[in-house]
């Protein structure tokens, strides 16, 4: 069966410091773990990924396909606003993808409004903190499930 892949957009690494009130104090290791475990529980193989970087992003989102990739949750932070290549990306890989986000993007300011990957994406988890990415992960598990069936 295919895997799932992980990817964790720009400043995600520093979760845990970066802007508490907002994210709270979970680490990216701490979601990664129990990503890791909630997969495994499940027989599940994932793949966990984080960049700064656009066009690293682009570039996985193309090789997912050949690297075995039946599903994506991604977090793709400042990027959800802005990047209109990780949306062709996701586009052109024809892979179900989630978006998942820690804070709330509709009761932020008014930029974060605006998703340019949620028309592309199966769906959205927005506002649940760590729970985002657990359900997101769950949401990618019945899709990947519904392709292999
Ligand atoms: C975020 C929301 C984005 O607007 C922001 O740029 C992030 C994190 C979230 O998980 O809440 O970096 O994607």
């Amino acid at each position: 069966m295919s895997k799932i892949l992980v990817i964790h957009g720009p400043n995600l690494n520093l979760l845990g410091t970066r802007e508490v009130g907002i994210y709270g104090k979970v680490t990216i290791d701490e979601i990664n773990k129990e990503l890791r475990s909630a997969a495994g529980k499940k027989k599940i193989g994932i793949e966990i990924m984080q960049s700064n970087h656009e066009g690293e992003i682009v570039d996985v989102i193309g090789k997912a396909k050949s690297s075995g990739i039946g599903a994506i949750l991604i977090n793709p932070a400042a990027y959800t606003h802005t990047s209109i290549a990780i949306r062709d990306a996701i586009a052109a890989c024809g892979i179900p993808t989630v978006e998942a986000h820690l804070s709330n993007i509709y009761s932020r300011e008014e930029f974060r409004h605006t998703s340019l990957i949620a028309p592309v994406a199966k769906g959205q988890v927005t506002g649940f903190g760590k729970t985002s990415y657990v359900l997101g992960l769950e949401a990618a598990i019945e899709l990947l499930k519904k392709k292999n069936a």
